[in-house]
């Protein structure tokens, strides 16, 4: 069995990255910039959108944060979004997910420049992703990608079976590992709230993708001998062991499946931390212009 470490693996990617952006600002260019929409103060929220501006500064790429109330219109935030689209000085920028009720996320996510939606989930990228041309990929599946490929998993001829549709991580996953791509070439299954059999279908999977949002749903008999279990849940939960007075755990029983398991990701420490290398990957293909010249 072996850890897939996404923290270390995130290390060294965020070192290539401060070194392509350090040669720029050497150079008199000015670095990349992104900046992050967030809307209320949900915590967890919050938490992402601190993380990913930390991530910035490691690397020497410019972060700007706009913060909205709650109550915010749907107004509003499509006219801060027409204004990131328009500056010249921002390569790229997200609008942290979920919005309030009263605001159409579909509307808001469609306003924004494709060339500049490094989150990749405007209709253009996830299109373009789906047709295998070049676009930003979503950063939890890229991620998922990345860390396959640095520790050699193959992927063609694979059962894959994804727990979760969600727009952000089981849909897209499932399309980019059933591409003609490599990674990708798999056979994939997905598996969602209406899925009959599902525990029966998990235990099939050569390799096992969870994004389902359940803390630790997915047990031993659940994971075939061998297979790849990769864990993109992330739930706090209390605890009288830390200092914190929480710890984090993931959708997989990981102290049951990690003896079972051929490769298994930790939280924390496994997807996490490639996701957020992603989105800063992706906002260096924006200053390049590498998607869209
Ligand atoms: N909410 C949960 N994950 C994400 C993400 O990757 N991007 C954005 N914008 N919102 C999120």
């Amino acid at each position: 069995m072996k850890i897939i470490d996404g923290k270390e693996t995130a290390k060294a990617i965020k070192k290539e990255i401060a070194l392509e952006v350090g040669k720029m600002i050497d150079n008199d260019e000015t670095g990349p910039h992104l900046a992050a929409v967030l809307v209320g103060d949900d915590p967890a929220s919050q938490t992402y959108v601190g993380a990913k501006e930390k991530a910035c500064k490691e690397v020497g790429m410019v972060s700007s944060l706009y913060k909205f109330p709650q109550d915010v219109t749907e107004k509003e935030i499509l006219d801060i979004v027409d204004y990131l689209n328009s500056d010249e000085e921002i390569d790229g920028f997200i609008v942290q997910l979920p919005l309030p009720e009263h605001i159409d996320e579909n509307k808001v996510l469609e306003r924004i420049n494709p060339a500049k939606d490094v989150d990749g989930f405007h209709p253009m990228n996830f299109g373009r992703m789906a047709l295998n041309l070049p676009a930003y990929l979503p950063a939890t599946p890229y991620g998922i990608i990345q860390l396959l490929e640095r520790y050699k998993i193959e992927t063609k001829g694979k059962n894959c079976v994804v727990l979760g549709r969600s727009h952000i991580v089981g849909s897209p996953i499932s399309i980019l590992l059933s591409r003609k791509a490599s990674p990708g070439d798999a056979t994939v299954t997905v598996c969602h709230s209406r899925t009959k059999n599902l525990k029966k279908i998990a235990s099939q999977a050569d390799i096992l993708i969870v994004a389902m949002g359940q803390p630790e749903f997915v047990t031993a008999e659940m994971v075939k001998k061998g297979a790849v279990v990769i864990d993109v849940g992330i739930h706090r939960v209390p605890s009288d062991e830390t200092k914190s007075g929480f710890r984090l755990i993931g959708d997989v029983k990981y102290d049951e499946v990690v003896g079972k398991a051929s490769f298994i990701t930790p939280v924390p420490g496994g997807v996490g931390p490639m996701t957020i290398v992603s989105l800063l990957q992706n906002t260096l293909k924006a200053h390049k212009k590498e998607i869209y010249p």
